[in-house]
């Protein structure tokens, strides 16, 4: 199938690389010239894990260009996926201008009958505006039908995510349009596609294709997300009971999550959700149940929760350092998971904030996103190697839970530490560990481990 994307940040392009690795042509398009160069020499404007390999396979096997002229790309395709950004207002509305504005010029460019797909999050309703801003600016005769397939893609893990869904959910109004997006989604809903990347089949079959009118599909995305979002802020309204009254939250949400109905999954007590998706998703539903009457109270406390975790987390380094001011501070983690170089609402970047605005020197690292924390955050140091900010630091922050910091040479870390406390945001190291290495070791929701000094001569 012939099929355009219609913008090239992170859904559009991870769409467009992957649907032309499942064997459609595939023309991407951006408005910003830059990017489509950036693209057009191979290069991904952002990181993310083995699109680089499916999008080097695509554009050689030709089956994949990108360009910024959005008429010829519309005109030469059945179906066009739109992907631009949805960010939110001051308001917490969605901002929807892209999507017009694409609307609009597919409208203007079509000569032939077209399938408009919104893969954008949105909010219920886009599509019946999409619908109509199709009709109102098409050229007489040519007709389209609108469907909504929301995108579940986790960064760090997108490209698996898209070949291997649990779910694929397509919102239609006809049999042609659900026909169209079968065909489209063929390989991965038949389960016969190996991911290039991943390179085993999806260890749980083949995904539930999802057949919904489109409002329901609208509803699904915002829905889902919401709900992770309460699910996390549960866990962290767990921990701050663990942490008045002594109990452990790991303990308690590992019980809690062996009930299939609950799920051990996203769970993880800590400094809460960050990214461009959650936290502006829980914001926009937010907005919308509110305009139509419908209490939200429940999200609302979720996002107080979440917005409350740093507040926490830079109390407890405050009770730790006692004087913050002049305090040399190593951070390990920016970007709000790991896996990613993505530094959209990632709390370790508040975090750091508030302790720069109390007078404490910030030395921090991350595997993958310095250079965009660098663009922000112009006072901090800025160290790649993770032991160069563990040098003479009065405390140690983990604020972003990748896998290579758990596999630090933690003795190394102390002995270079001018004072061996460690605060962990994200819970990731064991208190055992931590106490054995003679750590004062704080974390969230979890017994805190007070300085060996003893061992520190050892
Ligand atoms: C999310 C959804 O998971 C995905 O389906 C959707 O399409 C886009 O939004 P993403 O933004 O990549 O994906 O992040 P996700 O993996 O969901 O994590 C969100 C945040 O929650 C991160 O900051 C993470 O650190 C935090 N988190 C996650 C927790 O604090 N605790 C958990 O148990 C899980």
């Amino acid at each position: 199938m012939r099929i355009a994307v219609v913008g090239c940040g992170y859904v559009g392009l991870v769409t467009g690389c992957c649907l032309a690795e499942a064997g459609h042509d595939v023309i991407a398009i951006d408005s910003d010239i830059a990017r489509i160069k950036m693209l057009q020499a191979k290069r991904l404007p952002f990181y993310e894990p083995g699109l680089d390999v499916v999008m080097e396979k695509a554009t050689r096997g030709e089956r994949l260009r990108f360009t910024s002229d959005c008429a010829e790309a519309v005109r030469a395709s059945d179906a066009i996926f739109i992907c631009v950004g949805t960010p939110p207002l001051e308001s917490g509305d969605s901002d929807l201008s892209a999507i017009d504005n694409v609307a609009r010029q597919i409208a203007t460019a079509a000569r032939s009958p077209k399938l408009v797909i919104e893969k954008s999050t949105v909010p219920v309703q886009t599509g019946q505006q999409l619908r109509r801003a199709l009709e109102v600016y098409g050229c007489a005769g040519v007709s389209f039908r609108v469907a909504s397939n929301p995108e579940f893609l986790r960064e760090g893990s997108a490209v698996a995510d898209f070949f291997h869904p649990e779910r694929i959910v397509v919102g239609v109004e006809d049999q042609q349009s659900e026909q169209q997006l079968r065909d489209i989604y063929r390989p991965i809903i038949e389960g016969s596609f190996n991911c290039p990347v991943h390179e085993s089949k999806c260890p749980g079959g083949a995904p539930v294709l999802v057949v919904t009118t489109i409002e329901s599909s609208e509803l699904i995305k915002h829905a889902s997300n919401s709900f992770l979002g309460l699910k996390i802020s549960y866990a962290n309204f767990i921990s701050d009971i663990c942490d008045r009254l002594g109990a452990n939250v790991e303990e308690v949400t590992r019980a809690m999550g062996l009930d299939p109905r609950i799920g051990p999954q996203f769970l993880n007590a800590g400094l809460g959700f960050g990214g461009f998706c959650l936290p502006k998703d829980i914001q926009a539903f937010i907005r919308l149940a509110e305009k139509h009457g419908v209490g939200a109270g429940l999200l609302r406390e979720a996002e107080l929760i979440n917005k409350d975790r740093i507040e926490q987390f830079v109390g407890k380094v405050r009770n730790a350092l006692w004087v913050v001011k002049e305090k040399k501070i190593g951070v390990l983690g920016l970007a709000f998971k790991p896996n990613t170089d993505d530094i959209r609402f990632a709390p370790a970047i508040e975090v750091i904030r508030r302790l720069l605005a109390a007078g404490a020197h910030v030395c921090a690292s991350d595997p993958a996103a310095i250079e965009r924390a660098r663009a922000v955050l112009p006072r901090v140091q800025f160290c790649s190697d993770p032991y160069e900010v563990t040098r003479d630091a009065d405390a140690l922050l983990v604020l972003t839970d990748w896998e290579e910091y758990r596999l630090l040479d933690w003795k190394r870390v102390y002995v270079q530490m001018a004072r061996p406390l460690v605060l962990d945001a994200r819970n990731m190291l064991s208190v055992q560990t931590m106490k054995a290495f003679g750590f004062e070791y704080h974390s969230l929701g979890r017994p805190d481990v007070a300085a060996e000094f003893a061992l520190a001569s050892a």
